[in-house]
């Protein structure tokens, strides 16, 4: 989604946000602008599409500044277009604007500001904050009192920087509900809405926290909690960022390299944690709850798309291992149901990105509630990672595909270690499943090294137009997450479905041209499950199966199969994810796609 950049400091501040807004196209944007300030005062560029546009753009011009905000937008308010790209500026373009999330309330401020004389000029929510920052100019004392001025009459969800021509050694920034890091370097400071924008100045960052405003100065940060009207010199904390990790390497894109990263994944996951040897889980992110985690009766997971499929699965393996009753809301719909809560419930928040909108909406819905909140996050130093009160990284590192491959993998991992570790041992599954995890990541090789078998299945199949997954048990939020993945990169229609319910009422969409991608595992539910594809093939239409090696019985019924490594169920899904992501990602591939930046979508969704 949207990115922010900025820099203060000696260096040229075009070529760091340049390169901070290059760092951040793997969010999905479809602007970008940059503004500077220097002695002849602001200079704005702009430009619809790739970074490298803009980039070409300002390179003619070689505009030399030390004060420079910049910002890949993805729609909201009005189109992709010049006008709506940011930054935004007052009308006599002397403060400049950039900005993520959404305010609620710009077209009431719009209005008012209308009517006291100022012109508005783009469809978008921002540009209502340079002319409001504007019109408190005019009557405060300074640029700093008309900023926080203008914070107080927004509503909804930011993170800013701002500029102004009056004002050449100062940038400034707020956010609330939107993620915005300041980094520390030497004599110099950096702005970022995403780590990954800045890591490769400086890995000592200053966190912002809700309603914080910083006024920023080469040598300086002085931060005002306008909530708490509390005033602090932050700290900067070191953050853990393998810059390595964020690049291709010999890979074509990020979506390959991060399926490829599955072995590496699960191993990392697990690292430390699943003592099998020992007969041990050990999950330091939990240990100072450990007290309280003694007195759950209930668990209620909250998450988005694949976050939320991983949810499904968790609610699976707690449920088998620990014997505690799991609910899983989408967070979007958790945010505004009345459900009973009590002092038993924790919360657990699963999300790659840590800054999914939704999911921090609903942490912050049961602030109050007295309740534990847990997170699986992958970004470290995330919003998430920060609000909950204990929680498990996946440390699958940076995840730079918009569609999550290996980060799955690594949620899944991690949910069945804190099943593992809520059962205490009472179950008899705890020694063979942590031998199973210890054996996984080989297993998950294996599946990688059957990828060419997967792309010949997957082009035959590239040029249909809907598409079914089916499983049982397990397998049935695999089904829905092997959905997701194609409609994601592919564009084709898909649905996931527990394949008992095929005769409620999708059994009238197949024939031959709607082809069934079935996840038939050995299994005790393997019968009903081929009976499923037997009413399938009965009505001419074309099945897929995933099956167990050495299982040659799905040869004779379906038109192709898939084998993978016999593991645990609760493992299963673990090699599932790496054949359903390589299956969407050769048919996209065939079809011509952009696999890292599918059309309409962002990596992290930051508004509702
Ligand atoms: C996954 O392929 C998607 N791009 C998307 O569904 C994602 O999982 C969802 O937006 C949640 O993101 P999060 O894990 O960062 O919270």
């Amino acid at each position: 989604m949207c990115g922010i950049v900025g820099y203060i400091g000696q260096k040229s501040g075009v070529d760091v946000v340049l390169g901070g807004l290059e760092a951040l196209e793997y969010r999905g944007y479809d602007s970008a602008g940059l503004a500077l300030v220097n002695d002849d005062g602001g200079q704005v560029f702009k430009q619809v599409g790739r970074v490298n546009g803009l980039v070409d753009a300002v390179n003619t011009e070689h505009p030399a500044s030390n004060l420079v905000i910049g910002h890949t937008r993805w729609a909201t308010h009005g189109t992709p277009s010049l006008v709506n790209a940011h930054p935004q500026s007052n009308n006599q373009q002397t403060i400049f604007v950039v900005h993520n999330g959404i305010i609620e309330n710009f077209a009431e401020l719009r209005e008012r500001l209308q009517a006291a004389g100022y012109n508005f000029t783009s469809q978008t929510d921002t540009e209502v904050i340079p002319n409001l920052i504007d019109y408190y100019a005019k009557q405060l004392p300074s640029f700093e009192a008309a900023f926080k001025a203008a914070l107080g009459d927004v509503h909804g969800a930011y993170a800013i920087a701002a500029i102004s021509t009056d004002e050449p050694d100062t940038l400034y920034a707020a956010r609330l509900s939107s993620p915005l890091v300041i980094g520390v370097g030497e004599q110099e400071h950096y702005l970022a809405s995403d780590p990954a924008a800045i890591m490769a100045h400086t890995k000592r960052v200053i966190y912002l926290e809700d309603y914080d405003v910083a006024v920023i100065s080469g040598n300086d940060v002085d931060v005002h909690n306008l909530k708490h009207n509390r005033h602090a010199k932050p700290k900067a904390e070191l953050l853990d960022y393998d810059n390595e990790q964020a690049l291709l390497g010999d890979f074509p894109n990020f979506m390959l390299k991060e399926i490829f990263e599955a072995p590496a994944t699960i191993r990392s996951a697990t690292l430390g944690r699943a003592l099998a040897d020992r007969s041990l889980v050990k999950l330091g992110g939990l240990e100072n709850v450990l007290g309280q985690l003694k007195y759950i009766d209930r668990i209620v997971i909250v998450a988005c798309g694949t976050s939320y499929y991983a949810g499904l699965l968790g609610e699976y393996l707690i449920e088998e291992l620990s014997g505690i009753p799991v609910e899983v809301h989408m967070a979007s719909e958790f945010k505004y149901r009345d459900e009973p809560f009590s002092r038993g419930t924790a919360l657990l928040a699963i999300s790659q990105s840590g800054e999914t909108a939704d999911t921090i909406a609903a942490l912050k819905k049961v602030e109050d509630y007295g309740v534990l909140r847990l997170g699986i996050v992958n970004a470290v130093g995330s919003t998430i990672a920060r609000m909950t009160d204990a929680g498990v990284y996946c440390h699958a590192g940076p995840e730079r595909a918009v569609a999550s491959s290996k980060a799955f993998i690594a949620q899944t991992t991690v949910l069945a270690l804190i099943a593992l570790h809520l059962s205490n041992g009472n179950t008899k599954l705890f020694k063979p499943l942590l031998d199973e995890l210890d054996a996984l990541p080989a297993k998950a090789q294996a599946v990688l090294d059957n990828a060419g078998r997967i792309k010949a299945i997957a082009e035959k199949y590239a040029r249909h137009r809907d598409f079914l997954f089916i499983g049982r048990q397990y397998a049935y939020p695999m089904a829905m997450e092997g959905a997701l993945k194609l409609k994601e990169v592919s564009y084709i229609h898909a649905e996931g479905y527990a394949a008992g319910e095929m005769k409620h009422g999708p059994l009238a969409m197949i024939d031959k041209d709607f082809p069934t991608f079935a996840i038939a595992i050995d299994s005790p539910l393997l019968e009903k499950t081929i009976s499923n594809i037997q009413e399938i093939k009965a009505r001419g239409g074309p099945v897929i199966a995933l099956a167990t090696q050495g299982n040659k019985s799905l040869e004779q019924l379906c038109d192709d199969v898939i084998y993978l490594p016999h593991t645990m169920h609760e493992t299963q899904p673990m090699l599932q994810a790496i054949a359903v992501q390589l299956f969407a990602y050769y048919i996209a591939t065939a079809r011509g796609f952009d696999v890292d930046h599918p059309r309409n979508l962002a990596k992290s969704v930051t508004v509702e």
